[in-house]
């Protein structure tokens, strides 16, 4: 048994995505979750600069006593993970091999579609590991870089024309190849499901990579006896790097609860890079 807290990041609100099925798969564990909000989005910059991010938010998450992390980010895990795995002498999770585990589970006919930030897309991360376990997939991706912009303003709703329009334009092709699976490769991208599902039609299984991985780190935490106590009442605490306010709004809306009092300003200028 163990009640130290799980550490999660993502570049800013799109890992709640994660954080949300955490608290349902996990109810005992304490989270300490960093949005670096005074950063997003990450998707567009290169390598450099988003191994440079990721390891100042991991630097920013070991200085707590913590027992695992969740890169509950699509553009960290798919283009830096390996220059943060193993370094930091606690076990870390991604979101790549969790959403790619369910996208071949959904599959029927085996083509799946794969939206995420052009970084993620150009890194062919999901593509190499979905070939892997099913060679024969057909694959059919794009990048959409204004829907995270869209996602950190709030504009996520049905009939918001603004991200209506967005998602069509990005999904049409991918709609048109006739998938039956689409992974949404961002962690962002899950706050639009309700938009996304609508334009795919019933017969298309959205995949949220956050909201998967919280299965994988059940299983860590129970594989290395590092669960905390049944009973234990779960603490939270959240990170941003830009407006406190901003980010207490969306977050308690999207996690249905009020969590104003326990977000807090940091400046991650300070960790090691
Ligand atoms: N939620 C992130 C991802 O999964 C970040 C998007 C961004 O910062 O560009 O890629």
């Amino acid at each position: 048994m163990d009640n130290r807290p799980v550490g999660v990041f993502d570049s800013g609100l799109g890992g709640l995505t994660a954080v949300r099925q955490l608290m349902e798969v996990l109810p005992n564990e304490d989270i300490i979750y960093l949005g670096d909000t005074g950063r997003v989005p990450y998707g567009g910059r290169s390598k450099d600069t988003i191994v440079k991010y990721a390891k100042q938010d991991m630097a920013f998450l070991t200085s707590f006593d913590i027992k695992a992390i969740v890169v509950a980010c699509g553009t960290v895990s798919t283009v830096a993970f390996g220059e943060i795995e193993g370094k930091y002498g606690v076990p870390i999770i991604g979101v790549v091999a969790p959403a790619v585990k369910k996208a071949v589970e959904a599959t029927k006919n085996r083509k799946i579609g794969l939206i995420g930030t052009v970084a993620s897309i150009n890194s062919k991360a999901y593509e190499k590991l979905i070939l892997e376990s099913m060679p024969e997939a057909e694959i059919y991706s794009t990048a959409c870089p204004l829907l995270v912009p869209l996602v950190e303003n709030g504009r996520i709703n049905r009939g918001d024309i603004m991200i209506e329009t967005a998602v069509r334009e990005y999904l049409e092709p991918i709609k048109a190849m006739g998938v039956d699976t689409l992974i949404l490769g961002c962690t962002h991208y899950p706050l639009l499901n309700d938009v996304i599902g609508h334009y795919m039609g019933d017969g298309v299984s959205l995949v949220s990579p956050g909201a998967e991985t919280a299965y994988y780190v059940k299983r860590l935490l129970e594989e290395r006896d590092i669960s905390a106590e049944r009973g234990h009442n779960a603490k939270y605490r959240y990170y941003v790097t830009d407006s406190v306010d901003g980010f207490s709004g969306a977050a308690s809306m999207f996690l249905s609860k009020d969590v104003s009092g326990e977000v807090r300003k940091v400046d991650l200028s300070v960790y090691e890079d």
